[in-house]
């Protein structure tokens, strides 16, 4: 199969690369002259583990290949997949679909033959048909079948996810645009992945569900972290406990700072605008929103009041800035919401990230930029982890407490064992696990 990438972000470069380690030729295409030429000399414009290794294997077996013009690829393309941003729409929260249909005019006026012609970037139900409408509208000549086909990969596992997804869905209408489709997921064959095949709405429905429903339960388990923390419960059992049950199950049952990211904030928001469109509001979902928001706001106060009440003139020091480990992404990260809040209540944040320090800078004013988690902790009168980079867990107390001006911390993401830290004389607080009360 051809295969052309629009869009050669997050999901473009990993779709692109795991095609052509399929077998495809694959070219990725961006329309960011700067993002193209680092890739041309071999340079990735992600952290995104295993892909650079990735990226390069295929250049070199002349599978893969960057460039900004899309006309010459998608001219000889059998399939084109639109993998370009969807963020959220200034002022209402709707996905902003300006990128998505301009991709979808320029693919049209250089579509040569039967192409399919992919949407892979996560688009509200509705879009696949406008993209249809543009193409035809653009070139009434064409011949082209439009598909949905979601993608599923979480940042920091992109490659693990699409080598080996739990399923892959497909909105597909026509036996043709169907073959192709299988065509190009076809080695996925030997591993017996699922593949669903349906209609475009329902692939497009498919992904909003399906993101609502993790950063639900992500919610769910966060508001049963507060209840713990008032009644002398572990969250961390509760979440066993619970989670051992097949109908629930265990993942995303890790109580945390709310959740942020590229796609859960902007994707909860979007559906549930849609919902309201058409007259079936997702009560649920905007409640998610709703308490996720505050839950962010919330967290700095939570540093605040651990603080004794006040955080004025103390520094603090922040481990992990990125909305999760093994990404650089800070798109709508709880950093973005806690350290503005910690600075504009008079603390002086000195902040250290393994991968996101470059993002970060512009994103945050005024904060000092550690080289390392030790030099974060160096002269803190309190530590607050943010994000829960394996690194973190590998760290010495002991070492930490040396540095340390007060041996203070706040552990949004509970990587430390509490008996320990406060073992070690830490006034250590974290979520979810209250303080053993004294019988
Ligand atoms: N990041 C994730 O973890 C993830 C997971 C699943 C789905 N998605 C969805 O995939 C889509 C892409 O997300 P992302 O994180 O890769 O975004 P991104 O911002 O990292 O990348 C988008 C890229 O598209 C390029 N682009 C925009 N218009 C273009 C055009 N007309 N021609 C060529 N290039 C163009 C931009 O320059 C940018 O490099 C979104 O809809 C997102 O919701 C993302």
């Amino acid at each position: 199969m051809r295969i052309v990438m629009v869009g050669s972000g997050y999901v473009g470069l990993v779709s692109g690369a795991c095609f052509a380690q399929f077998g495809h030729d694959v070219i990725c295409v961006d329309k960011d002259p700067e993002k193209i030429s680092r890739l041309c000399q071999g340079k990735i414009p992600i952290y995104e583990p295993g892909l650079d290794r990735m990226l390069a294997d295929n250049v070199r077996a002349g599978r893969l290949s960057f460039g900004t013009d899309l006309g010459d690829a998608v001219a000889a393309a059998d399939a084109v997949f639109i993998a370009v941003g969807t963020p959220a729409r200034r002022g209402d929260g709707h996905a902003d679909l300006t990128y998505v249909y301009a991709a979808a005019a320029e693919i049209a006026s250089a579509l040569r033959g039967y192409t399919v012609v992919v949407t892979k970037s996560t688009v509200p139900v509705g879009t696949g048909r406008e993209v249809a409408r543009i193409i035809r509208e653009t070139r009434p000549s064409a011949e082209f079948d439009v598909v949905s086909n979601p993608e599923f990969l979480r940042e920091g596992a992109a490659i693990e996810d699409f080598m080996k997804p739990d399923r892959v869905v497909i909105g597909v209408e026509s036996t043709r645009a169907r073959d192709v489709m299988a065509a190009v997921y076809r080695p996925l064959n030997l591993i017996q992945t699922p593949m669903v095949f349906t209609n475009i709405e329902t692939a497009e429905v498919t992904k909003y569900a399906g993101n609502a429903f993790l950063a639900t339960k992500i919610t769910f388990i966060n508001e049963v972290a507060d209840l713990c923390e008032k009644v002398g419960a572990d969250v961390h059992d509760v979440a066993r406990g619970i989670g051992l049950d097949g109908r629930i199950g265990r993942k995303f049952l890790h109580p945390g700072p709310g959740f942020g990211g590229s796609c859960f904030p902007k994707d909860t928001l979007a559906l549930a605008y849609t919902a309201r469109e058409v007259n079936a509001p997702q009560t649920i979902v905007e409640q998610v929103i709703e308490v996720n928001n505050a839950r962010k706001k919330r967290m700095a106060k939570k540093v605040i009041d651990f603080c004794g009440g006040s955080v004025t003139g103390l520094t603090i020091g922040v481990l992990g800035l990125t909305f999760k480990p093994n990404t650089d992404d800070m798109r709508d990260a709880p950093s973005l919401d806690i350290v503005p809040a910690l600075q504009a209540a008079g603390a002086k944040i000195v902040a250290f990230d393994p991968e996101g320090m470059t993002e970060a800078a512009r994103m945050l004013e005024d904060v000092a930029f550690a080289k390392t988690a030790y030099d974060a902790a160096n002269g803190a009168d309190v530590l607050v982890v943010i994000t829960e980079w394996h690194e973190f867990r590998g760290l010495d107390p002991r070492r930490l407490k040396q540095a340390m001006r007060q041996p203070r911390i706040v552990d949004l993401r509970n990587i430390f064992n509490p008996d320990e830290m406060r073992g070690l004389g830490f006034v250590y607080e974290c979520i979810g696990r209250p303080a053993p009360r004294p019988y």
